[in-house]
């Protein structure tokens, strides 16, 4: 992936919304996907019509790229991401939020389902993520840098600002959706992940568990942008629940979450694009 390939994809997006700059990006997350089609007024782009952009080969919708304006403040939603463990390269995993960070984006929220695997966490509960810890040895930076994206050593200290978590916790507050912190440790998958693997993660320090986000805080972060995180805990991870791990019950718990997610997004996206 090139400067170039992000560029072009970049002015598909102002050409096709029509707003030359925009704020903030928003990537939804497994089952959190709905939350642009219910947005006032949304511009929307399918993925493939955008060039370089990958399409996800899920169930009838391929990714969409949707463009609101509250209070003139030009956000992206970005619902539909590829994952590693589809077998995509890299490059095209972080190409999304690449495209969002060239086109103005200072400020990424990453969103995702995730295992609950720390302490007083409960299948439902939504975590701002504090830190994360990589376990794939993957990482998007690897290859050639291009000093137009970013640095070739960036700084990670402060991936996840805590000025932005504070903000998140206020609008929370503000929605009536109180929201934990936790660290979030990135698995390849396609497995769920084994008790003995979580009880590592455990002891690493990670609070969740789950197989994205990460690879795109990175790409975000190299290009210096600020991210926010947040996961839905969906089950708690193997070994610590008492019942196997089912796609079903992870799709069901984000149904069951849908109207607090909504209701913060709804608090959240203004203020962060502000
Ligand atoms: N592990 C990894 N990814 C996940 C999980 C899990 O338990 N739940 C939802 N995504």
């Amino acid at each position: 992936m090139s400067h170039d390939e992000l560029a072009a994809a970049a002015a598909a997006v102002r050409e096709r919304t029509g707003r030359p700059t925009h704020t903030v990006a928003v990537v939804l997350g497994s089952g959190l996907g709905d939350y642009a089609a219910i947005l006032p007024g949304a511009i929307a782009v399918p993925y493939a019509d955008l060039p370089g952009f990958p399409v996800p080969r899920v169930e009838g919708h391929g990714g969409t790229l949707y463009s609101v304006a509250p209070q003139d403040r030009p956000i992206l939603v970005l619902s539909g991401r590829v994952h590693t463990y589809e077998g995509w390269p890299l490059d095209k995993v972080v190409f999304a939020v690449r495209t969002a960070v060239l086109c103005g984006c200072g400020i990424v929220v990453l969103t995702n389902a995730a295992g609950g695997a720390g302490d007083g966490l409960a299948a439902g509960d939504l975590v701002l993520i504090r830190d994360h810890i990589n376990l794939t040895t993957r990482n998007p930076l690897v290859g050639a840098n291009d000093d137009r994206l970013g640095p070739r050593f960036p700084d990670m200290s402060a991936v996840y600002p805590a000025d932005l978590r504070q903000m998140a916790h206020r609008a929370g507050e503000r929605a009536g959706v109180p929201l934990k912190e936790g660290i979030y440790a990135w698995f390849l998958g396609p497995s769920y992940e084994t008790p003995a693997e979580v009880q590592m993660a455990r002891r690493l320090g990670a609070d969740l568990v789950g197989m994205s986000t990460v690879p795109e805080a990175i790409a975000a972060r190299h290009m210096g942008a600020r991210v926010l995180g947040i996961s839905l805990v969906t089950n708690l991870a193997a070994g610590i629940s008492p019942v196997p791990l089912s796609h079903e019950e992870v799709q069901q718990t984000a149904q069951e979450a849908r109207s607090r997610f909504t209701a913060l997004l709804d608090a959240l996206l203004p203020e962060l694009a502000a």
